[in-house]
């Protein structure tokens, strides 16, 4: 009874209030949230509730440090997004005054916040603090935010669709510098267009890399002006026989700067001196397999090799890795490496040695695929490992760096089960729960401390377009994310399954074809907080 009455007069004070102010936030009635219980991917590192709300409506500004560009770019990237969510139109240092909460973009020096992609979002009643040290962490921080507003709004709190924040702070960084997923556009080739949605999607789970496997036996992808053949000819086809395709550099320019709008490197792979039957049969005098080359559209590997003893292989080589470095800002220039089975030894290991010092000219960090650690390359070098413990290990005594994409465990292309529409399966099925459930940081007595990161390729011998490119790379794109961002002691398969189900509404809203795991109980239209599911 007494209990009645308090409520009934506390009812009437707020309603007094509502009046004599208008509709202010701090006066709406907020279901209890509960940041801890949000469905984030990748799970971040520190997550405190305060178990109040914010309100995301039509008085939400964003304001940023002034003279500064990067912050004012990224919190216009994140309007952009809370816009096409919810239809939002909310001002970026607007000078008119705010009547709602704010945003703040705060630069901050925090020692929380001393690695590049570290931020803090701290949410209350009346505003957001999104501080980061560099407008790298505020984007990363971005995609947090992005994770917190609900699919839908409540339109009973106030006269005006309101998305409720649960309010709490989030302190979080990475564990790898490295996180990255690769795409084989040489099997089959996808066009600009496709490859700045996968962007889209990758960025969203802070994926910082995207490799690019530009040239192999079936294609040759990417323009280079003194060699124009290459596209010409070894641009022409792809597996099965399709008419292929290629970028031109101002193609390739234009996804290497959309995916620095989304703080993401891209990595250009040539892949040599094998798998490069489409760059022999555009200029047979590279060849050196002693075959005369033809077009090739097969699945098989392992048939081709430059002529690793002749001087116009590395001139090629040289202007190659020249006109691509120079149409690539990221650090690093991929040089295969791999499956090289029709090169004599002796010859593979001289070549890689010879190519690393054209890489290193043109001021780019040379990675391959693990066979390389058997050459006698520098320890800035980078081993990625898909198939040989024994060669990452003989990298790793030459100090240097491992990404580590295990096939059995981390490659996109294979099947999920034995009923996938696509994928292969010489590796292993990787079911959703297996592509998640192991550690990169002990696996096959990797040292920790070698790790560069983890990357999760995806080859295209099965795949022609971005639907069945995301049948294979959806869901389990996600998880390899968490593996990258995440400690392994914050990792846990029953809890990831229920916050993985809750992407649905993500994936659906972006029409993404992922494939539907029977092991998850995908969520439909979920508001992505627990606590609002009710509203
Ligand atoms: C590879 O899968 N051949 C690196």
């Amino acid at each position: 009874m007494k209990a009645n009455v308090v409520n009934f007069s506390l009812g009437v004070i707020s309603f007094l209030l509502l009046v004599s102010c208008g509709e202010k936030k701090r006066e709406l009635n907020f279901p209890e949230t509960n940041l801890e219980t949000t469905a984030f991917i990748p799970k971040p590192l520190q997550v405190t509730a305060t178990k109040d709300g914010f309100a995301l409506d039509q008085f939400t500004a964003i304001s940023t440090a002034k003279n500064n560009s990067e912050f004012e770019a990224v919190a216009s990237f994140l309007a952009e997004k809370i816009k096409g969510k919810t239809n939002l139109n909310i001002p970026v240092n607007s000078t008119i005054e705010n009547k709602g909460g704010t945003i703040y973009f705060k630069h901050s020096t925090d020692e929380n916040l001393n690695t590049k992609e570290a931020y803090r979002l701290a949410i209350s009643k009346d505003s957001v603090i999104l501080s980061a040290n560099t407008s790298e962490g505020a984007f990363r921080g971005v995609q947090t935010f992005r994770q917190l507003i609900p699919e839908k709004a409540n339109d009973t709190l106030a006269s005006y669709p309101i998305w409720t924040l649960p309010t709490g702070t989030i302190v979080d960084r990475p564990i790898y510098e490295y996180r990255g997923a690769m795409l084989d556009v040489a099997r089959h080739f996808f066009s600009v267009q496709d490859v700045k949605k996968y962007i889209d999607l990758l960025a969203y789970y802070k994926y910082n890399v995207l490799h690019l496997h530009l040239s192999d036996d079936q294609g040759w992808r990417i323009e280079i002006k003194s060699w124009p053949k290459l596209t010409e000819i070894g641009g022409s086809t792809e597996v099965g026989g399709g008419p292929g395709g290629f970028y031109t550099q101002d193609d390739y320019k234009e996804i290497v700067s959309y995916a620095a709008k989304h703080y993401m490197t891209i990595v250009p792979e040539i892949d040599m001196p094998g798998h490069t039957n489409a760059a022999s049969v555009s200029y047979p005098i590279l060849n050196g397999n002693g075959k005369t080359p033809k077009l090739y559209t097969g699945m098989r590997v392992g048939f081709s090799t430059l002529d690793t003893r002749k001087d116009t292989v590395y001139q090629f080589i040289d202007d190659v890795v020249r006109e691509i470095s120079a149409i690539t800002p990221g650090p690093y220039f991929h040089i295969g490496g791999d499956e090289s089975d029709v090169t004599k030894k002796e010859d593979y290991l001289y070549f890689v040695k010879r190519v690393e010092q054209i890489v290193q000219k043109h001021n780019k960090r040379l990675i391959g695929w693990d066979e390389v650690g058997q050459a006698d390359l520098s320890a800035t070098s980078i081993s990625q490992f898909w198939r040989h413990a024994d060669f990452v290990k003989q990298a790793i005594d030459k100090k240097m760096k491992v990404i580590m994409s295990p096939a059995n465990k981390a490659y996109l292309d294979m099947k999920y089960d034995s009923l996938s529409k696509h994928g292969l399966k010489w590796a292993g099925f990787i079911p959703v729960d297996a592509g998640y459930q192991w550690h990169p940081e002990d696996y096959e007595d990797i040292p920790k401390e070698s790790i560069l990161g983890i990357e999760a390729p995806l080859w295209s011998e099965t795949i022609t377009n971005s639907n069945e490119l995301e049948y294979l790379a959806f869901p389990r794109a996600i998880g390899y994310a968490e593996l990258g961002w995440t400690p392994k002691e914050n990792r846990n398969w029953e809890d990831y399954k229920i916050r993985l189900a809750n992407q649905s509404a993500y994936l659906e809203r972006m029409k993404v074809n992922y494939y539907n795991s029977p092991l998850i109980d995908w969520k439909k239209n979920d508001f992505g907080i627990e606590k609002l599911k009710d509203l």
